[in-house]
């Protein structure tokens, strides 16, 4: 995109089972961080973009544009976004077209997800909406296809039990820092590996849970910019992939993630070594190592091993920390406002605002967000000026 897009403000809200917190309240509470983190007022919102992915199924709800925009008291154009949990980048990327067509200078993205108050087996079958019909009229489930894709993996380039254990270990540990996270403390690999199975070979600590909150950023046209300390967006791609695994050539990756990363590389002019922080979305420990490879930040087959031995963690020697916030698999994967909350990660750690997880001279930041079991992924790159 020609136009420069500035994050000049970001909020959210704690992630967890918050059982007493209605959507609503969710949303006006990252919003209302948001707006204040600008230095605007809520009128001076041009236009809202809500991403989300259960709402109609879980909560009967629907026409979440209007709801927020009615809640939020700013009656401006307001749209819903959904690309399973990858909405929250697919509605900051159509946010950031709607910028660059010339139509809005001030833009809210927000992401909303409300999880907890349904059943197990309800948000299960729910999240299977992101499945094809194949996988759904066979019984899978999202902990079950990631398995197939950690199976294959194991198979092919020996990765271990403990190599996935490995990315769990890490995300608790950045989590433990971060007091909005939905667990914070750090586990020892051995109580992962010995958590009760969910899918062989995924246990129930290789797993993301189940979660509410809620994520707001703020874009601005960049010549518009009120803010001296702005983040702004160098690069915005989504590349898709078909939605069953039965019909892609090959497990060992997630084709949409190599072709989103690669094209976003491209606009922002760089290379992965000059990446400093990324927020990938490791909704299972299997999906990070694919992440890792598939983004280029090691060879393919190499990622387990390098994160057992300690890279990509807060404070190791080589620069690129992986989930900073804690990640999905720690902080929390409300899925509609996940790809939300990863930008707020990267801007907040960009600004110098995140406290004991804070990433040094922390310059150029990288999204990754994932729908379904690779359909959709979206890459952004983000940068301090
Ligand atoms: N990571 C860490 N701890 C977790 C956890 C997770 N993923 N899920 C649950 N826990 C903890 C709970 O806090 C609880 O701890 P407590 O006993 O101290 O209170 C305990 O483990 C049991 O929790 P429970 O809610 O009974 O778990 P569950 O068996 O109902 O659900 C999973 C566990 C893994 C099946 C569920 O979190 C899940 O389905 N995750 C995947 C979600 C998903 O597919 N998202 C989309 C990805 S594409």
């Amino acid at each position: 995109m020609d136009t420069r897009i500035a994050i000049i403000g970001t909020g959210m809200t704690h992630f967890g089972e918050l059982w007493g917190v209605s959507p609503r309240q969710l949303a006006s509470d990252a919003v209302s961080q948001a707006v204040v983190d600008a230095g605007l007022t809520k009128k001076d919102i041009q236009g809202i973009f809500v991403a989300n992915m259960l709402s109609g199924m879980l909560g009967l709800q629907g026409h979440l544009g209007a709801l927020f925009a009615e809640e939020l008291g700013i009656q401006v154009p307001a749209y819903t976004v959904e690309g399973a949990c990858a909405s929250g980048g697919l509605a900051l990327h159509t946010a950031m077209m709607s910028i660059a067509s010339g139509k809005y200078d001030t833009v809210l993205v927000l992401g909303v997800e409300k999880m907890t108050d349904h059943s197990p087996e309800e948000v299960s079958s729910a999240l299977m909406g992101a499945g094809s019909n194949e996988e759904r009229l066979a019984g899978a489930t999202f902990p079950g296809l990631y398995a197939l894709l950690a199976k294959s993996h194991m198979q092919k380039f020996g990765t271990t039990e403990r190599h996935l254990a490995s990315v769990a270990v890490k995300n608790h540990f950045h989590a433990s820092l971060n007091p909005k996270a939905q667990f914070q403390k750090s586990i020892p690999i051995e109580t992962i590996l010995k958590s009760p199975l969910v899918a062989d070979p995924l246990k129930l600590l290789d797993c993301s849970p189940v979660t509410d909150g809620a994520a707001a950023v703020i874009l601005q046209r960049k010549k518009t910019s009120t803010s001296s300390h702005c983040v702004e967006i160098c690069a915005s791609q989504i590349a898709t992939d078909t939605l069953g695994l039965a019909n892609r050539s090959s497990l060992l990756e997630l084709r949409a993630t190599r072709y989103a990363a690669h094209a976003a590389y491209i606009e922002a002019g760089i290379t992965p070594k000059e990446i400093d922080i990324v927020e990938l979305h490791d909704c299972f420990t299997i999906a990070e190592i694919l992440a890792i490879e598939d983004c280029g930040f090691t060879e393919k087959g190499e990622a387990g091993k390098m994160i057992e031995k300690g890279m990509f963690t807060l404070g190791s020697a080589k620069r690129t920390v992986v989930n900073s916030s804690g990640g999905l698999k720690a902080c929390g994967h409300p899925v509609g406002a996940t790809g939300v909350k990863q930008i707020v990660e990267l801007a907040d750690q960009l600004r110098g605002r995140c406290g004991k997880r804070q990433v040094k001279h922390a310059h150029i930041g990288m999204a990754h967000n994932v729908g379904g079991s690779g359909a959709t992924a979206v890459v952004h790159i983000v940068k301090s000026v």
